[in-house]
């Protein structure tokens, strides 16, 4: 019997570390809430994934260009970046919203003032 209560002691602390061990991954991996959010850590590379497709080169579509700090920045401090791509009935990019861990960590680095 004490043996029994010991293996579903033992079965329980191990169930406690492997969803301990699993949420901070994925915390990790989203990089939502703790992290610092950089520009060339974290916007650009959403960026050149999902926007510079149109959004870059000579005639960049909507006349918007999203392949530097500088005119991300502009776009989404003084511009409707943030809003397009929270927009749900016009949506940037136009084919569907971003997952919302992207789109939070571009609101994120907004409120954090921007870093390079
Ligand atoms: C398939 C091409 C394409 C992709 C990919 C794309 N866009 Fe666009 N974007 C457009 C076009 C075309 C317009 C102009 C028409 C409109 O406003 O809907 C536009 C307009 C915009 C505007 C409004 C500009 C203004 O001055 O009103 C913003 C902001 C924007 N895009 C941001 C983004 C962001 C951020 C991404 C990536 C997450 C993205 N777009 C991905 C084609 C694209």
């Amino acid at each position: 019997m004490t043996n029994l209560k010991k293996a579903i002691a033992i079965l329980i602390i191990g169930l406690f570390c492997t969803s301990c061990t699993k949420a901070i991954i994925d915390e990790n991996g989203s990089t939502t809430t703790s992290d610092t959010i950089t520009y060339t850590e974290h916007i650009q590379p959403i960026m050149f994934n999902n926007c510079t497709t149109c959004h870059a080169g000579e005639t960049p579509l909507g006349g918007l260009d999203l392949s530097s700090y500088a005119t991300v920045r502009t776009s989404t401090e003084y511009g409707n970046l943030i809003d397009r791509i929270n927009n749900v009935s016009n949506p940037m990019p136009a084919s569907g919203l971003l997952p919302e861990n992207k789109r939070q960590m571009i609101g994120k680095w907004s409120e954090n003032g921007f870093l390079e």
